[in-house]
């Protein structure tokens, strides 16, 4: 099997660590690409270093020039400034847009048969950016927020019940932002409903901390926001498009009428494979969670109506 090639644009915290989770499985060789001079060159040659001791086998070049991306299977844009205490996520908006406008341009140029996931925030905002200065297919450009969002709201409940993560499925919908939409109906372990082992308050408390997620992070760390598990969460669907998985994922994924929603970028759950959102999966809502959707939708629309592209 030819070896595949990752960009990651965006050398900065969720960049350098899913270039490493990307290392350490062996997804492939990884360009690292940030517009500072050095910062990229040197956390690529670092990591690299770390192959002969922790034993992967992985190139890994960072660079400051697009025409090292040239033929990448993936690319993955991280660039942009993340939020401070005080900040939300819309503030970041109008800085991001420029960024993630430019990096996608220059990364379409020279990777034109790429999937691309977009992490830069506000994230249903800028895969939308992403969609439309690339042009390529709705397929091809996909969001990462669900996976991150859902992995909290799963943290959570295995904390709060003393039961392993890995037994707790869940799915959380809808735009990244403070209006998401964690399914309780849909929120199992192993098979058995949540609500058979909390109270409605107790699980609602944990559905405002999963809604917290982000901002619980940037007030503990002041000078930025979380990294591991939203860079983890990018490779983990990394992995699900160059392995060709299918896996079944909640992503913010271009919609045309899918959950009653139309052009816009929102978190659903899509099977993700080699050609990217493959297919998004319209799971029967409740009606208090279908109404959360399309609020949660509302919200990511009015900032799309925001953008001067
Ligand atoms: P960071 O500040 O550590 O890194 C950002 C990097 O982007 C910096 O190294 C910077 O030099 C680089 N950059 C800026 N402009 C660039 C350009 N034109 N070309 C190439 N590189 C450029 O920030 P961090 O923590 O890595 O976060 C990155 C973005 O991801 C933020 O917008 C943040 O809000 C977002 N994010 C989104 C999540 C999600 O769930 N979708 C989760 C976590 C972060
Ligand atoms: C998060 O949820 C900053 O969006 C990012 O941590």
């Amino acid at each position: 099997m030819p070896r595949k090639k990752i960009t990651i644009v965006g050398a900065g915290n969720v960049g350098a660590t899913a270039a490493h989770w990307a290392a350490a499985k062996e997804l492939g060789d990884i360009v690292l690409v940030d517009i500072v001079e050095g910062v990229p060159q040197g956390k690529a040659l670092d990591l690299r270093e770390a192959g002969p001791v922790e034993l992967f086998d992985a190139n890994i070049v960072g660079t400051n020039r697009y025409e090292d991306t040239a033929d990448s299977d993936l690319v993955i844009i991280t660039a942009g400034i993340a939020r401070k205490p005080g900040m939300s996520r819309d503030d970041l908006q109008k800085t991001n847009a420029e960024i993630v406008k430019t990096v996608a341009e220059q990364a379409v140029k020279f990777s034109p048969n790429a999937v691309f996931i977009v992490v830069s925030n506000p994230l249903d905002v800028m895969a939308y950016v992403t969609l439309k200065v690339t042009g390529l297919p709705h397929e091809r450009v996909v969001g990462m927020a669900g996976i991150l969002d859902t992995a909290r709201y799963r943290t959570f409940i295995a904390m709060e019940l003393g039961i392993s993560v890995e037994d707790i499925q869940a799915l959380v919908l809808g735009g990244h932002g403070d209006d998401m939409v964690p399914l309780v109906s849909y929120t199992t372990i192993s098979g058995v409903p949540l609500s058979h082992f909390l109270s409605k308050e107790k699980i609602d408390a944990l559905v405002q901390r999963t809604r917290d997620g982000g901002i619980e992070i940037v007030n503990y760390l002041k000078t930025g926001s979380a990294y591991y598990a939203p860079s983890a969460a990018a490779i983990q669907m990394a992995e699900a498009i160059l392995k060709d998985k299918k896996r079944l994922l909640p992503c913010s994924a271009y919609l045309q009428g899918e959950f009653g929603l139309t052009d816009l970028y929102c978190g659903v759950p899509v099977i993700l494979g080699e050609n990217g959102v493959e297919r998004i999966v319209e799971v029967p809502l409740t009606e208090e969670e279908h109404k959360a959707l399309q609020l949660s939708a509302e919200h990511v629309r009015a900032n799309i109506a925001k953008l001067a592209l």
